[in-house]
Parts: C-alpha cells; structure tokens; sequence
C-alpha cells in the first residue's frame, strides 16, 4: 500500500493557511486515491530527540568511518527509527508557515535529525554528495505574511522556500511542486484570494500525483 507522509509546521492548527490548503489537498488526494494511506507527523506534538552529546558523536563516528559506543549506538537508534519513518512513504507533503524569512524551528530540527550520511545522502570523492531518497514527489505549501515572490521586491529575503528546495534535493528529491500563500497579513482581501488560488492548484496536483 503507497503512503503519504503528512509534515506540519504550523502550530496554528485551525488559524493557519498553509494547514488549510495542506486539509484540501489531503481530502482530494484520498478522494482520487482511496487505497494510499496518509501518515501526519506534527512536528508541534512530536517528540523530536535532542541532537546533542551522543548523536552528534554517533553522526560523526559515520562519517569517520569509526565505531560507535554503546552510549552512541542506544542514542542513535531514535534518529533510525525516525529517518525509517521518513523513507517508507512514497509521497511527502509538507506544510510550512515562514518564520523570520526561513522556516519554524521543529522542522529544522527534523532535518537535522533525518539528513544523515549513509541513511539519506552519501559522499564519496569521486561522485560527491548524493542523495538517497529518490524516485518520490514532494508537494510543499508556504504560507508568509509578506510577499516574496518574482517582481515582490522581497525575493532576496525568502529563505523558507530556498532552504526547502536546498535540503530537499540535497537528500535526493528532484520532483518538488511548490505551493505559495502570500501575503496572508497584508489584507483580508489578498490572503482569501491566495488561499483560493492554492486550493485550486492543490486539487489539479492531487489528481496528477
Ligand atoms: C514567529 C513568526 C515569525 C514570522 N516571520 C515572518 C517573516 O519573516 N516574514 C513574513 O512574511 N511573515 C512572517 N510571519 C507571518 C507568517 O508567515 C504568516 O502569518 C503565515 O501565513 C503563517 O502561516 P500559518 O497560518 O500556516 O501558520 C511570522 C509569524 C510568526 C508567528
């Protein structure tokens, strides 16, 4: 059975836009795909191990080609099992609020703790960084207060949709469909009219996917 795999970043729940059009695009998607089975991780309510200590002594045990202590290797075993769960889905879709320019804290945590040498990117010297989550589409839907988009005026501040773009294809994603909300607090006008429009680009992708 294909899954999708649900990441939210918003901890506005039921106030936020990008959970909204997130909402739109599961409820068609289940429609056209009844047998796909949607797994929701909310980075607000899950408990994401700290990477410090041990973890990162693991990490860097890895990339050194050395052994880990039983200390590391227990410590480890939580960023396993999440980084299993992130790789099993076949399809990814991700809600994300911008945050100071970039993305909300608990989703940079999340990739610190799955963008791991050997798991989901490789390195050697002769063919460099590769990544190793391949073959699967990622739909990521933004919702920013100002406009960042071409002709704003804003382009250069937006670090939310580059560091997505950036990370994703670093870990091997190369089919990603972007989704912007903007500007949802300019005016109640322009943020209805955006979220109507990301509705509707929602549902076409959920057909196609
Ligand atoms: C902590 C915080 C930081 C924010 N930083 C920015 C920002 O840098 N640029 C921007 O345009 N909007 C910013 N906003 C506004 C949100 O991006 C905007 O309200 C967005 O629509 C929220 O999405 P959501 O409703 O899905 O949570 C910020 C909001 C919060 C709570």
């Amino acid at each position: 059975m294909s899954e999708l795999l649900y990441i939210e970043a918003s901890p506005r729940k039921k106030r936020s836009s990008s959970i909204l059009v997130a909402h739109t695009f599961l409820d068609a998607y289940s429609l056209s795909h009844p047998d796909s089975r949607i797994e929701t991780c909310d980075l607000w309510s899950k408990d994401l191990p700290r990477f410090d200590g041990d973890v990162i002594d693991a990490k860097y045990a890895i990339m050194h080609g050395q052994s880990q202590s039983e200390a590391q290797r227990k410590s480890w075993r939580a960023v396993e099992q999440m980084i299993s769960d992130f790789k099993k889905a076949n399809l990814y879709l991700f809600s994300i609020p911008m945050w100071n320019f970039g993305i909300p804290y608990p989703l940079k945590h999340y990739f610190d703790i799955i963008v791991q040498p050997s798991y989901t990117f490789s390195f050697s010297p002769e063919n460099g960084y590769q990544g190793l989550v391949t073959g699967k589409p990622a739909v990521v839907i933004y919702s920013r207060g100002g406009a960042y988009g071409a002709g704003s005026g804003g382009e250069a501040l937006d670090f939310q949709k580059t560091y997505m773009e950036t990370i994703l294809k670093f870990i091997g994603f190369t089919e990603i469909k972007s989704i912007v909300i903007e500007p949802t607090l300019v005016s109640e006008e322009l943020k209805e009219k955006s979220i109507q429009s990301a509705k509707e680009e929602v549902i076409q992708l959920a057909k196609i996917l």
